[in-house]
C-alpha cells in the first residue's frame, strides 16, 4: 500500500507568550482533521505540540503537496487561529502570512516535510519536532550522523542492506538550488556545505541500495518568506527506521549530543538543542533553551500506531543535563557573541530597525571630538 505521511506545522498563537501551546487549539484542529479522515480524505493523524507549535501529522493517499491535505491543513490552522484570537493567545495566527491559501502551504508560512512509500512489512518512523530554531541548524549535524556517521550508527559497518551509503540531498535556502551528495564518497563535499547550516539544509536523505526515501525535513525559513522577523523556523524531520535504514536506537543516538543551534530568544542566540518528552515540550527560560520532542510510530495499512514519546526517557537525562550547563555558559555571554548571532544573521531579528534608527550617530573616524576647552 502506498502511504504519503504529511507533517505540517504553524505556530497560530502561543500560550503563555512563545512559551507553549493551550489544549484548546490541539482540540480545534483535530476536530478538522477528524471530520476529514470520517469523509476519507486522509487516512489518518495525531495533533501534537512542541512549544508555541502546532503540529499536524497525517497519513493518506494523495502524494506530496497534494492541494487537498494543503488546503486540509490550513483549514486546521485558521480553525485554530481562531480559537487564539478568542483567547486572546499570543501571535494568534502569526505564521499564516497570506488570507488565501493558493494550493499549497509552502511560502505562505508553514513548514512542511512529506515522504511517500511503498509500506514495508513493518514500518517504523520517527516524526522530530522543534522549537526557537531552523532546520539546517537542527538537523544537518545529525543526519549526518545518522546517516554517514559510522561512529554513530554501527549498521553503515555490519549491516550489509545499509553499507551501499545514502545521498544527500541539500539545499541553498538563500539561492533556491539544490545538489545531491553521494555518501561515503563525498563526505568532506557535503560536510563543507552543510557545516553552514543557516545557508545550506539537507533536505532529504535516500538509500543507495534501494533509492528509497529515508528522511526529509522542512525547510521553509519563515523570514525569508515573510522579508522581515516573525518568528523561528521551528522545523521537523521525518525519519524511517529499521532494515535498510538506521535502526530507531541508531536516529536517536545521533541527538544525544545537545549540539548549538540558532533561534533562542528573539531568533537571535545560538543555544543548546535540548531533548525532552512530550511533558517537557515547553520553552521557557530565556524563551528555551532550544527543544525537541521525538514521535516514534509504527504505520499500519496508511494507520498511525503511536506515538511513543522516544525522548521520554531517563537514556537522555544526560544530554538534557549538557544542555542546561551548556545554556548556563552561554547565558553568561549576554548580549555578546557567540551567544548572540553574528551580524550578518541578525539580518531577519529586529536589531536592523534599531540599527537603522542609530545611522546618523555614526562619524568618520578623524572627526575631532568636542573636549569642552
Ligand atoms: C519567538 C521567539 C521569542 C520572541 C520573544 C519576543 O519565536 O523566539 O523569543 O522573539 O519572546 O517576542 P515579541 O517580539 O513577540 O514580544
Ligand atoms: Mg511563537
Ligand atoms: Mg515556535
Amino acid at each position: 500500500m502506498r502511504v504519503t505521511l504529511s507533517v505540517i506545522k504553524a505556530d497560530v498563537g502561543g500560550y503563555v507568550g512563545h512559551s507553549s501551546m493551550h489544549q484548546g487549539l490541539i482540540e480545534r484542529a483535530a476536530e478538522v482533521l477528524g471530520g476529514a479522515r470520517d469523509r476519507g480524505l486522509i487516512y489518518d493523524f495525531r495533533v501534537l505540540n512542541v512549544g508555541d507549535d502546532l503540529e499536524l501529522i497525517m497519513t493518506h493517499g494523495r502524494g506530496v503537496d497534494s492541494p487537498e491535505v494543503h488546503a486540509l491543513a490550513w483549514q486546521a490552522f485558521e480553525a485554530a487561529t481562531a480559537v487564539a484570537k478568542s483567547l486572546k493567545l499570543y501571535g494568534a495566527g502569526q505564521d499564516l502570512l497570506s488570507d488565501a491559501f493558493s494550493g499549497n502551504v509552502r511560502g505562505l508560512g508553514p513548514g512542511c516535510a512529506e515522504l511517500s512509500f511503498e509500506e514495508r512489512r513493518s514500518e517504523p518512523v520517527i516524526v522530530f519536532m522543534a522549537d526557537k530554531t531552523s532546520a539546517g541548524s537542527a538537523f544537518n549535524l545529525p543526519l549526518y550522523r545518522i546517516f554517514a556517521d559510522p561512529f554513530n550508527t554501527a549498521g553503515l559497518v555490519i549491516s550489509e542492506a545499509l553499507n551501499s551509503g545514502f545521498d544527500f540531498e541539500v539545499h541553498d535556502v538563500i539561492e533556491h538550488k539544490k545538489v545531491v551528495f553521494s555518501c561515503p564518497e563525498e563526505l568532506y563535499a557535503l560536510l563543507a556545505f552543510i557545516g553552514s547550516p543557516l545557508r545550506y539544509a539537507v533536505k532529504a536523505v535516500y538509500s543507495r541500495g534501494t533509492g528509497e526515501v529515508a528522511a526529509v525535513s522542512s525547510t521553509e525559513r519563515l523570514s525569508l518568506i515573510a522579508g522581515r522577523y516573525v518568528g523561528k523556523d521551528d522545523p521537523v524531520l521525518i525519519v524511517r527506521a529499521q532494515g535498510e535504514f538506521p535502526a530507531v536506537g541508531e536516529i536517536l543516538e545521533a541527538f544525544s549530543h545537545p549540539h548549538l543551534v540558532e533561534g533562542w530568544m528573539r531568533g537571535s542566540h545560538y543555544g543548546p538543542l535540548m531533548p525532552v518528552g512530550f511533558g517537557d515540550a515547553r520553552c521557557t527560560r530565556f524563551d528555551g533553551p532550544p527543544r525537541l520532542v521525538a514521535a516514534g510510530f509504527q504505520v499500519a495499512e496508511g494507520k498511525l500506531i503511536g506515538p511513543v514519546d522516544l525522548f521520554g526517557d531517563p537514556a537522555f537525562e544526560r544530554a538534557r543535563e549538557l544542555a542546561l550547563v551548556v545554556a548556563d555558559y552561554l547565558r553568561r555571554h549576554g548580549p555578546f557573541e557567540p551567544h548572540r548571532l553574528p551580524m550578518e544573521e541578525m539580518e531577519y531579528t529586529t536589531l536592523p530597525r534599531l540599527m537603522q534608527k542609530l545611522k546618523d550617530r555614526w562619524l568618520p573616524i578623524d572627526t575631532p571630538v568636542p573636549t569642552g576647552d
